[in-house]
C-alpha cells in the first residue's frame, strides 16, 4: 500500500503539474478526488484491511488527499490570475491619444453662465450656497414674510405636490429665496452667498417655461447698507457683460421679503430694433433686489437691531441671452444638438476674473 500511494502521489502531482489549461486541471481533479477518482477509491479499499494497517493507510491517504487538494488549489489560482492579467493588457486603453473628432461635447449656456456669475462673486468673497428643489411652504413664502393668503403668493403660479399623510403640501420652490432662509438658519453671520439653482412655475410662452433657473445673493452682517448693494451688483454687471462704463438705475419696487426693494436696469440702446447694452439713455429691467426685511432676519431666529443685510434675484437665462445673443428661452431645453453645437461653450475652458469670462 505505501508503495503505491508514493506511486499515486507522483503520478497526481506531475498531472497537476502538467495541467496546461484549467479544463485539464479540473479532469485531474475528477481522476483523482471525484466520486470515482482514484484516491477515493482507494479510501473505499480501506474497510477491508486489519486494523492496524487501516490506521497506517487512512492517514497516508488523507495527507496525499490534502496534498493533491492543495496543489490543484494553487495552480487553479495561478491560472485564474493569468487569465486576469492578459484580459486586463488586453483591455488597456491609451490615454494620452487624442479625443476622437466626432465626440464633441460642449457646457451649456446656463452652466457656463453659472460659472462666470461664481467666478465673479467668487472673487468678491461669496461662498455658493443650495437647497432643494422641492420646498415647504415656510421656506418659499411664510418665512419670506408672505403672510397667510396674501396675493404675492398667487403671483407665483405655484406647482403643488399632492398633500402628504399629515397634510403638508410641498411645493416645487418658484424663487431661490427659499434658500437665503436655509442659510440664514444654518450659518452664523457674516455670511455671503450666492445661491444658484433650478425654480419653477406654472407658465409657458416665449418668455417663460415652466422651469428656469435664478441666482440668488445674501449678504448679512451688521453694518451693510444700499450702497453696498448697489456697489457689488454694478460692479457684477459690468464685469459680467464686460462694459466697463455700463449704467445702472434703481427703480423702487415692491417683494414682500425686502425693504426697501428695487429693480435694478442696465443701459442700453433700442435702436433700428437692435438692442445694444451700454451708456446709451435708454433702461433695460435686469434684477430685483432690496435690504433684508426685519421679519424675514426674525424668521431666522437672528436679530433685526444686530444683522441687516441685502438680496438680490435675478434670472440665468435672461442674462445670458442678452450676453450671448440669445433670442428664445425655449431653444434652452430644447436639447436640439445644432443648437448645443451652436451656443455651447468648451468644457475645459473654467471662466474667471483674470483668465477671462467666455470665448
Ligand atoms: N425671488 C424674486 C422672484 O423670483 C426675485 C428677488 C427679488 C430675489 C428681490 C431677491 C430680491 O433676493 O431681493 O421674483
Amino acid at each position: 500500500m505505501t508503495d503505491t500511494i508514493e506511486k499515486l502521489r507522483t503520478e497526481l502531482l506531475t498531472a497537476v503539474s502538467d495541467a496546461a489549461e484549467l479544463t485539464t486541471l479540473e479532469d485531474v481533479r475528477v481522476a483523482a478526488l471525484g466520486k470515482k477518482g482514484r484516491i477515493t477509491g482507494m479510501m473505499k479499499e480501506l474497510g477491508a484491511m486489519a486494523p492496524e494497517e487501516r490506521k497506517a493507510a487512512g492517514q497516508r491517504l488523507n495527507v496525499l488527499k490534502d496534498e493533491v487538494a492543495a496543489a490543484l488549489d494553487a495552480k487553479k489560482t495561478a491560472f485564474e490570475s493569468a487569465a486576469l492579467n492578459a484580459r486586463l493588457a488586453s483591455e488597456s486603453m491609451d490615454v494620452s491619444l487624442p479625443v476622437r473628432p466626432e465626440t464633441k461635447g460642449s457646457l451649456h449656456p446656463i452652466s457656463q453662465t453659472t460659472a462666470e456669475i461664481a467666478a465673479i462673486f467668487g472673487e468678491m468673497g461669496f461662498e455658493v450656497a443650495d437647497g432643494p428643489d422641492i420646498e415647504d411652504d415656510f421656506h418659499n413664502f411664510t418665512a419670506l414674510n408672505f403672510p397667510p393668503g396674501h396675493p404675492a403668493r398667487e403671483m407665483h403660479d405655484t406647482f403643488f405636490l399632492p398633500p402628504d399623510s399629515d397634510g403638508q403640501r410641498y411645493l416645487l420652490r418658484t424663487h431661490t429665496s427659499p434658500v437665503q432662509i436655509r442659510t440664514m438658519m444654518s450659518k452664523k453671520p457674516p455670511i455671503r452667498v450666492i445661491i444658484p439653482g433650478r425654480t419653477y412655475r406654472c407658465d409657458y410662452d416665449m418668455t417663460h417655461t415652466p422651469m428656469f433657473h435664478q441666482v440668488e445673493l445674501l449678504v448679512i452682517d451688521t453694518e451693510t447698507n444700499m450702497s453696498h448693494l448697489r456697489g457689488c451688483l454694478q460692479e457684477f454687471v459690468r464685469t459680467f457683460f464686460g462694459i466697463d462704463d455700463l449704467t445702472t438705475r434703481f427703480r423702487p419696487s415692491f417683494f414682500p421679503f425686502t425693504e426697501p426693494s428695487a429693480e435694478m436696469d442696465i443701459g442700453c440702446s433700442r435702436q433700428g430694433g437692435e438692442l445694444k447694452l451700454g451708456n446709451y439713455g435708454d433702461w433695460l429691467e435686469i434684477l430685483g433686489c432690496g435690504m433684508v426685511h426685519p421679519n424675514v432676519i426674525k424668521a431666522c431666529g437672528l436679530d433685526p437691531d444686530v444683522y441687516q443685510g441685502f438680496a438680490a434675484g435675478m434670472g440665468i437665462e435672461r442674462i445670458a441671452m442678452l450676453k450671448y445673443g440669445i433670442p428664445d428661452l425655449r431653444t434652452f431645453f430644447e436639447s436640439d444638438l445644432r443648437w448645443l453645437r451652436h451656443y455651447g461653450f468648451a468644457a475645459l475652458d473654467v471662466p474667471s476674473v483674470t483668465g477671462g469670462l467666455a470665448r
